[in-house]
């Protein structure tokens, strides 16, 4: 199949989660945003496209993307809904935070070679401005590149600081997190380990259940599309909650309220059961038990502390060496599977952190 320069292909949906470009070879391919998604994105709301490699101005480099990081973000910027960033325009290629390697740069300061952990696109080549690069990527002994995305990236420093510095756990309390088998969570339940905390969470499968005991040391795992929430509660928790890290929101939050100790902190990390709903709904309804607990609710970006990342990624980096930290990537290769590893944020037919592989690093 021939493909113009600047033509679109829809992307063929061959079965509910599987893409495919058409067998098309790759050149500069980006992967476009066809249409708002309403609810749950579809393959229809994708488009392939083959660009131009645009040269970069002053102050811009061009990117060759290694690695995009499949991030619930993504969601919520293909909607029009005002955000910390603007929408996605229809047309545009799928914004995502990447690893990639610089190639030509116009930019003081970012030489050509330089790996970087940049805001780009679902493309094989991006020209972004040096204010969009978020750092130089210096690989860690023994510790794998993608992972500059996943436990040394923004999953890790999501799961640090918002454990440690919003939660706040004390040593012998209850730590429970929500989405704990995904990027972030797997993450959450280990530090909480390591500060001498029971760490007890949510996920939505037996089969997870058992690697957040078996493999990453959580005291007890809640699958919440079968238990009785409030029971399962009870028993996973029997002297209460003390901080709930909480990514998912909507009822499971609610729910986790009543069962809040005296103080308890709530870390509000993200609302994943929400971000494809059209209408949000009226706030959690047992509020009311932060006032009976004395306890507090906070939300947090990871930006919030970007002046901290290289003492959170030391201690991270220094945790996965002496093996108190296992992570897991689920990495797929090929631009085209990027849509579909998206869809798995919400099917969660994954565990750990989601990541596509689009080429190496060139030495
Ligand atoms: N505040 C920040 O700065 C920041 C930064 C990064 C990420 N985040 C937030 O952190 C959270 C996790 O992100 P991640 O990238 O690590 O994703 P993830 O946890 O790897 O994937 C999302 C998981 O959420 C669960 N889920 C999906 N829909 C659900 C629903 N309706 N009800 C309950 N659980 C549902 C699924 O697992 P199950 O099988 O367990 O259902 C899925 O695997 C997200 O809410 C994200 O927005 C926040």
């Amino acid at each position: 199949m021939e493909v113009l320069e600047g033509e679109r292909v829809p992307l063929v949906a061959e079965s509910e989660t599987c893409f495919s470009l058409g067998g098309v070879a790759e050149a500069n391919w980006q992967i476009v945003l066809r249409k708002r998604p309403a609810g749950v994105p579809t393959a229809e709301d994708f488009e392939a496209r083959q660009g131009a490699v645009d040269e970069p101005r002053t102050g811009e480099v061009l990117l060759r993307n290694l690695y995009l990081s499949i991030d619930p973000a993504i969601r919520g910027w293909m909607s029009d809904a005002k955000s910390y960033l603007p929408p996605i325009g229809i047309g545009e290629p799928i914004r995502s935070g990447t690893l990639s390697q610089i190639v030509e740069s116009s930019a003081e300061g970012w030489p050509a070679g330089q790996i970087v952990q940049a805001l780009a696109a679902w493309e094989s080549y991006s020209v972004v401005s040096s204010r969009s690069l978020h750092g130089r990527v210096k690989t860690v002994e023994g510790i794998p590149l993608s992972s500059m995305l996943s436990v040394l990236g923004g999953t890790g420093l999501t799961a640090y600081f918002g454990l440690l510095d919003v939660g706040q756990p004390k040593q012998g309390e209850t730590v429970l997190v929500s989405a704990a088998a995904g990027g972030v969570g797997s993450i959450v339940g280990q530090i909480a380990k390591i500060k001498g905390c029971r760490a007890a969470g949510l996920t939505g499968s037996d089969e997870k259940c058992a690697w957040l005991i078996d493999e990453l040391g959580y005291d007890a795992a809640i699958n919440y599309k079968t238990a009785s929430l409030r029971v399962a509660l009870k028993e996973a928790c029997p002297d209460g909650i003390d901080v709930f890290f909480d990514s998912v929101g909507g009822e499971i939050l609610n729910t986790v309220l009543t069962r809040l100790n005296y103080h308890g902190r709530v870390a509000l990390c993200g609302a994943i059961s929400q971000i494809n709903a059209a209408e949000l709904p009226p706030g959690p309804s047992n509020y009311l038990q932060l006032l009976a607990k004395s306890a507090r609710m906070e939300g947090f970006t990871t930006l919030d502390f970007a002046r901290r990342y290289d003492e959170a990624r030391a201690d991270l980096a220094h945790w996965i060496r002496e093996g108190k930290i296992r992570y897991r990537d689920d990495i797929v290769e090929g631009l085209d599977e990027a849509p579909a590893h998206l869809l798995r944020l919400f099917s969660g037919e994954h565990r750990g952190k989601l990541l596509v592989k689009l080429a190496d690093a060139e030495v």
